[in-house]
């Protein structure tokens, strides 16, 4: 019997690197002689997954893999390997920066880990690197998982083709790219098989997915939903994240469909219209109000969630406004916030920034308090109300309650016995702590 090796995998960034890393854990195990460690002191080959969409992010990258060569100089057989979006970016420069590491591998290279491991071994302390984009190739590679929880991630696309001005993805993940129709039917009934109960579907602009029937029919977003809310077991179905300018009105007609969650995450980024053109987003502010005012006619209590990012370029005081301004009439319950952040080799890199930072903390600070009311009395409104909840496990604090989520994505604790994981049932919601829901079952 050959020897069991073990991995250590950290990840930066999104949903989709999340999702990468634990596919990455399938396709190592499943491939390789390895198994998987949560102690990186363990571990023989150390995996890092990394995210550039900011400064901030790249950096903590390096910081990591500093910590890392502590671990290999104690031993030397030890494999540091680097994916993600900073590996894409940076590519073999990596290398200069931290000789210790000896793989790096792209958003799309997942799959080819197991030989880059076999290189890498060779210990003649040559980079193996692989940060290509080979299509869409990697899903035939990922196999499909043993277990799984009562709600999965699918991806349908990769990438992004809209390249937004300030933004580093169509780079580092490549433009986009669509699974198969047959593909993404196939593995969601295998998921429902297995007992999954709702699905998150997942890409960097799932409403811009296209695919055909076998009759040689375009299939849009609004179609893949329909088709998906037609599989037995399949009881709820989100997505996440969307672009404005793919929203339609076939899609917003979709959330009359009851599988259809009741939050939506659709990123506005600015709500003046001159710092929207100038972020190259292709859409006015008059037209992201109109598609939450077409899905507000439809679902009028949707939790309506949004990223925005403040001290972009000539960000004048006005224009900041405007952003405060349309959380304001939007309600948004909730915004990942940021301040702009410079990425190399993107078009606003180039563009001069002459605000302070000081006046950006200032910008971010006053838009997270607005936020942060609103995010309270939306939660304050689902007091005393039913929540149909989809129970996933045990909640963190006490193993006497579990946590659930609602339709519209809020979390709620409340005492339940382990037989109920995995059920939907009704909760009454009937306290708020902080942006905790609690309740009870009725
Ligand atoms: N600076 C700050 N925030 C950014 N985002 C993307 N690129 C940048 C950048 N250069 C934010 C956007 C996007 C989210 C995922 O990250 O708001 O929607
Ligand atoms: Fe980046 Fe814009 Fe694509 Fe979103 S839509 S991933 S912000 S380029």
């Amino acid at each position: 019997m050959p020897e069991v090796r073990k991995f250590f995998i950290q990840t930066h960034g999104c949903q989709m690197n999340e999702y990468d890393s634990n596919k990455l854990c399938d396709i190592l195990k499943s491939t390789s002689n390895y198994e998987e460690t949560k102690v990186a002191e363990e571990a023989d080959l150390l995996l890092l997954n990394t995210c550039s969409i900011r400064e901030k992010a790249q950096e903590k990258v390096f910081d990591q893999l500093g910590r890392w060569k502590k671990l290999k100089k104690h031993n030397s057989n030890v494999l540091i390997a680097v994916g993600g979006c900073v590996a894409t970016q940076e590519g073999e420069n990596i290398k200069k920066r931290a000789p210790q590491v000896d793989i790096v591998f792209g958003p799309q290279t997942i799959h080819r880990i197991p030989s880059m491991i076999n290189k890498a071994s060779q210990k003649n302390n040559k980079l193996a690197i692989d940060v290509t984009f080979p299509s869409i190739e990697k899903f035939d590679y990922i196999p499909i998982p043993k277990s799984c929880a009562v709600s999965e991630f699918v991806t349908i696309m990769e990438g992004c083709s809209k390249y937004c001005s300030f933004c580093v993805v169509p780079y580092t993940r490549g433009e986009e790219v669509n699974r198969s129709l047959d593909e993404v039917l196939f593995e969601v009934n295998n998921l429902a098989l297995k007992g999954v109960k709702e699905i998150v579907l997942l890409g960097q602009n799932v409403n811009s997915y296209k695919s055909n029937t076998i009759n040689g029919d375009i299939v849009k977003f609004s179609d893949l939903i329909k088709y998906l809310s037609l599989i037995d077991g399949i009881e709820r179905i989100r997505h996440t994240t969307s672009h404005p300018i793919d929203f339609g009105d076939d899609l917003i007609e979709e959330y009359r469909n009851t599988k259809l969650a009741n939050n939506l995450h659709l990123p506005v980024q600015s709500g003046s219209d001159t710092i929207l053109a100038q972020m190259k987003r292709k859409h006015t502010s008059l037209e992201y109000r109109n598609i939450i005012r077409k899905v507000k006619m439809i679902r009028p209590d949707i939790n309506l969630t949004t990223d925005i990012i403040v001290g972009y370029p000539g960000e004048t005081d006005h224009d900041f406004q405007q952003t405060l301004k349309l959380v304001e009439d939007m309600n948004f319950s909730d915004a990942y916030t940021f301040i702009y952040s410079s990425r190399p080799g993107t078009p606003a890199a180039g563009v001069k920034d002459t605000l302070s930072i000081e006046e950006k903390k200032r910008r971010l600070y006053e838009l997270q308090e607005l936020i942060r009311e609103q995010s309270k009395t939306y939660s304050q409104k689902m007091l005393g109300t039913t929540q149909k909840v989809l129970i996933e496990g045990f909640s963190v604090k006490t193993s006497k309650e579990l946590y659930g989520r609602s339709d519209n994505n809020k979390i709620v604790n409340f005492p339940s016995a382990k037989n109920m994981i995995g059920k939907f049932t009704n909760v009454m919601i009937t306290e708020i702590r902080t942006n905790t829901l609690y309740g009870e079952i009725v």
